[in-house]
């Protein structure tokens, strides 16, 4: 097993209580996550109590973990590991109540033997959330915890304040940790680490260089058994009001004080202030053809399963600058991008047909793949006689470096994180109450879903919406293998 460097995991044995334990999260990423945290020795001791609706047993839901890690983990589970981890489960069903929590919990906590803390997991639909927090608070489990919180917090402003406010009425908000998990993809931190650890591009990350950003996260899945969350949700709740804008707070913000979370906070906060409301008229709305016979949907359903807009910053650095995001189910192919444009020069010297700027402008361009790559085209002269010029790229890929095993999957980065009271990766009430004030105009006034083919790149007036630029989306030039020679 590799060695854990001191200080990366909490100092003291954690007891989780993992709320939803039997359901499609857990199952994907939750259980697996945990079961690597503590086999690889980032948590010096642990109890899990499960807690769902399911009415089982701690044998069932041990053969429920199982199959999870079997299904969904991405690492080997060796027989020994398994049954260390196996060991450490307990479970409650929802309807044995408040007292059979706290007396699992106490049991837990008896058996470590030292002091502890707790780390509530809610991974239940958003009706679901409160109830669950009283129940905590009545089984007295509020002391010594952290509670992580699953999006949407809220559906607009008004429900996210209310939602905040009866939080508070049981957990101070230094103990709540809401979870955004592409902030805890390896590429999102690394977008901090490129702009502020080098002189080279911070100088030109702004509107004198800048011409636009894209943000485009295009899925192939569709909604599996997740039709019932989706109909309440759609696509800009479920990914744009939360892991696109969160996104664009670290790639648009001020350089922080300080990587201290409230002082990196702040500045993602002082972005989405700065942000103007999202018009109807800068949105196109989409939903695939066919999303409204399937299971569990209202077949005259007006929820989108896609969604592009146009919005903007409008501070110094990103005045004039549009930002385009883009997020759909059942599209062409999964990607997950940030592409930046950088403004053109006036080339008047080139000769005519040279080829400068015909494929549009230089890129910088981030993949948010678990293993960053990240790409820079620009032009370059075609080997040979005159002057013909061709697109080219520098490309880094994090495969490339032989760390990429050290990658830890987002939620067990911020697992750990929470159970080390580390919040730098985490967005705040207030962050999250702005972001539905800026979609207010939307969620007033939605413009009405179009169709789009499923395996398409969206519903036609996607592409009026970036006009006069276009989606970099799908990629003229693929992402070179870095394993293939001359790729
Ligand atoms: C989740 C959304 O938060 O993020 C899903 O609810 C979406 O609808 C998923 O598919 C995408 O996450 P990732 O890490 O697979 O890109």
């Amino acid at each position: 097993m590799a060695k854990i460097p001191a200080g990366v995991g909490p100092r003291f044995p954690q007891v989780v209580v993992l709320v939803g334990a039997t359901g499609d999260l857990s199952r994907r990423k939750l259980l697996p996550g945990l079961f690597h945290l503590c086999s690889a020795g980032f948590i010096p001791d642990w109890r899990i109590v499960g807690v769902s609706l399911d009415d089982i047993d701690v044998e069932g839901f041990k053969a429920i973990a199982r199959n999870a890690l079997d299904e969904f983990g991405s690492r080997k589970t060796s027989p020994a590991a398994w049954e260390r981890f196996a060991a450490q489960l307990d479970y409650v069903p929802l309807a044995a109540g408040a007292p059979a929590l706290k007396d699992a919990v106490a049991r837990a906590e008896a058996s470590l033997g030292v002091e502890c803390r707790r780390l509530h997991y809610l991974s239940v639909p958003p009706s679901a959330a409160l109830p669950v927090v009283r129940m905590l608070g009545e089984a007295e489990l509020v002391e010594r915890s952290r509670i992580v919180m699953e999006k949407p917090f809220g559906t607009d402003l008004a429900s996210a304040r209310v939602l905040n406010a009866k939080l508070h009425q049981v957990f101070d908000e230094s103990q709540i940790f809401r979870i955004d998990h592409f902030l805890g993809k390896e590429p999102a931190q690394n977008i901090l680490a490129f702009r502020f650890a080098n002189g080279l591009f911070e100088p030109i990350w702004n509107r004198n260089f800048i011409d636009h950003v894209q943000i485009d996260v295009p899925e192939t899945l569709g909604l599996g058994k997740r039709s019932g969350f989706y109909e309440q949700t759609g696509a800009y709740r479920d990914m744009v009001v939360t892991h696109l804008f969160q996104i664009l707070g670290f790639m648009a913000m001020e350089p922080p004080t300080s990587l201290d979370p409230e002082h990196i906070g702040e500045e993602k906060n002082k972005v989405f202030r700065s942000m103007l409301p999202i018009l109807p008229g800068d949105v196109v709305r989409g939903q695939y053809s066919g999303y409204r016979g399937e299971e569990g949907v209202d077949p005259d359903s007006d929820t989108e399963t896609f969604i592009a807009l146009k919005c903007h910053i409008d501070n110094w650095r990103w005045a004039g600058v549009p930002f385009y995001l883009r997020t759909g189910k059942r599209m062409a192919e999964g990607q997950r991008i940030i592409s930046i444009a950088f403004r053109e020069p006036p080339k008047s010297m080139f000769p005519p047909g040279s080829g400068v700027g015909a494929q549009g402008p230089d890129h910088l361009t981030f993949d948010l793949a678990d293993a960053s790559k990240m790409s820079l085209s620009f032009y370059g002269k075609r080997p040979g006689p005159g002057m013909r010029l061709d697109k080219l790229s520098l490309q880094f890929a994090m495969t490339d470096t032989g760390l990429a095993g050290e990658v830890l999957e987002a939620y067990e980065r911020l697992i750990l994180d929470a159970m080390r009271g580390d919040r730098t990766l985490f967005t705040t009430a207030e962050g999250i109450e702005r972001l539905w004030e800026v979609s207010q105009p939307l969620l007033d006034a939605p413009p009405p879903v179009r169709l789009y083919e499923p395996g398409s790149w969206g519903p036609k007036p996607v592409h009026q919406l970036i006009a006069p630029h276009a989606w970099r989306l799908p990629f003229e030039r693929a992402w070179r293998n870095p394993n293939k020679s001359g790729g």
